[in-house]
């Protein structure tokens, strides 16, 4: 089965092609980030103007690449949700035309999904059961995973998603968007132990997270450093410290609460150098195995999105609705394939 994969739900169109016994054939992408940076953070009609623009011509090229045509497919999976809605409305329509004229079946796939099974796209895949830290732009989410489908989620951000914390810091700091990647090359310079930040919620038992304080606490001492260029770098490496020892906290709580002995990290802060070395360690002290995906299917790909629809089509699922797509909705609201369509109203 080769199914075409379709992400638009903010500011990066992707496309990529996964054959069930050939893995992934090609993937494209193109990024809006630079007609946004203008404006330090992503404008919704902008990007759902250029997703329009870049969908079709990216589905000619991922098929280009893989030498096939769209009668060589077999389904279409689509981003149906979390996400914006004039841009998820932009890869649901596409996917439900082509797939309507083609004659074959189109599937809507949940983001957070996508991301969640992203690293089984890498060498030597994990397996279910495992313990899932998502953590993305407008998601952190630590999730049991059962099987395909079937999440229970543990803990959650209670305010700022992780990711949406280092581009607020990095706005602070005076630095573009998106943060996390210019955070994270500004905190490679900074001085170990000149700042130290809280750790949020941390004190506490419970494994959901608060990242809006941090981003209290580092204005505040942006403010106090004003005129102090050389502080930049300390403050950009004390922020990735707290969030990345947090995420360590709550993921060494998670795994001795559940017995879970594999660890996945995916979304765009998934990324993240530090974060993933700090991980590394914990799967050592705890002998788990901590698996990511490839760094450019951390942030968003169309080619998780063909896996999951991959795997959705292939145990029969199917949308039920054109266009149907669903700007907020939780993980912990899918169902195992099989169980009946998602539900999309
Ligand atoms: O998964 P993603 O591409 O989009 C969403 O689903 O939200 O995640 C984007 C987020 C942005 O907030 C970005 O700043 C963050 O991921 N990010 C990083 C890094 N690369 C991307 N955060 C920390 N370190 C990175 N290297
Ligand atoms: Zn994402």
């Amino acid at each position: 089965m080769r199914v075409l994969g379709i992400e638009t739900s903010c500011d990066e169109t992707g496309v990529a092609l996964y054959d069930g016994d050939r893995g992934l054939l090609a993937h494209a992408l193109f990024s809006q980030i630079e007609m946004h940076q203008a404006y330090g953070g992503v404008v919704p009609e902008l990007a759902s103007r250029d997703h329009v623009r870049r969908t079709l011509p990216l589905i000619n090229n991922v098929l280009a690449e893989a030498g096939m045509t769209h009668t060589d497919l077999d389904g279409i999976a689509y981003t149906a949700g979390p996400g914006l809605i004039g841009a998820l409305l932009v890869g649901a329509g596409v996917a439900q035309g082509l797939a309507f004229g083609l004659g074959i079946p189109a599937v809507g796939v949940h983001h957070m999904e996508a991301h969640l099974l992203a690293p089984m796209l890498e060498p030597d895949p994990p397996s279910f059961p495992f313990l899932a830290l998502l953590v993305s732009g407008g998601h952190s989410l630590l999730v049991d995973v059962a099987g395909l489908g079937r999440y229970t989620v543990l803990g959650e951000s209670l305010d700022d998603a992780a990711g949406e914390a280092f581009d607020k810091a990095a706005k602070l700091l005076g630095l573009g968007y998106p943060g996390g990647p210019a955070i994270e090359r500004l905190a490679a310079g900074g001085t170990p132990g000149r700042f130290r930040f809280p750790r949020p919620m941390t004190d506490r038992p419970g494994l959901d997270f608060s990242f809006s304080g941090l981003k209290t606490y580092t204005a505040t001492t942006v403010r106090a450093h004003a005129g102090e260029p050389a502080a930049a770098p300390d403050i950009a490496l004390a922020f990735s410290e707290a969030v990345v020892d947090t995420f360590v906290i709550k993921c060494r709580r998670a795994l001795k609460q559940s017995g879970r002995r594999t660890l996945i990290v995916a979304g765009g802060v998934s990324a993240n150098r530090m974060l993933r070395s700090a991980l590394d360690a914990l799967g050592r002290e705890c002998g788990a195995r901590v698996c990511y995906p490839a760094p450019q299917f951390c942030t968003d790909n169309g080619a998780m999105v063909a896996y999951a629809g991959y795997l959705r089509l292939a145990a029969g699922d199917r949308a039920d609705e054109a266009f149907a797509v669903r700007p907020r909705w939780s993980l912990a609201e899918l169902v195992a394939p099989g169980a009946g369509a998602q539900d999309l109203r």
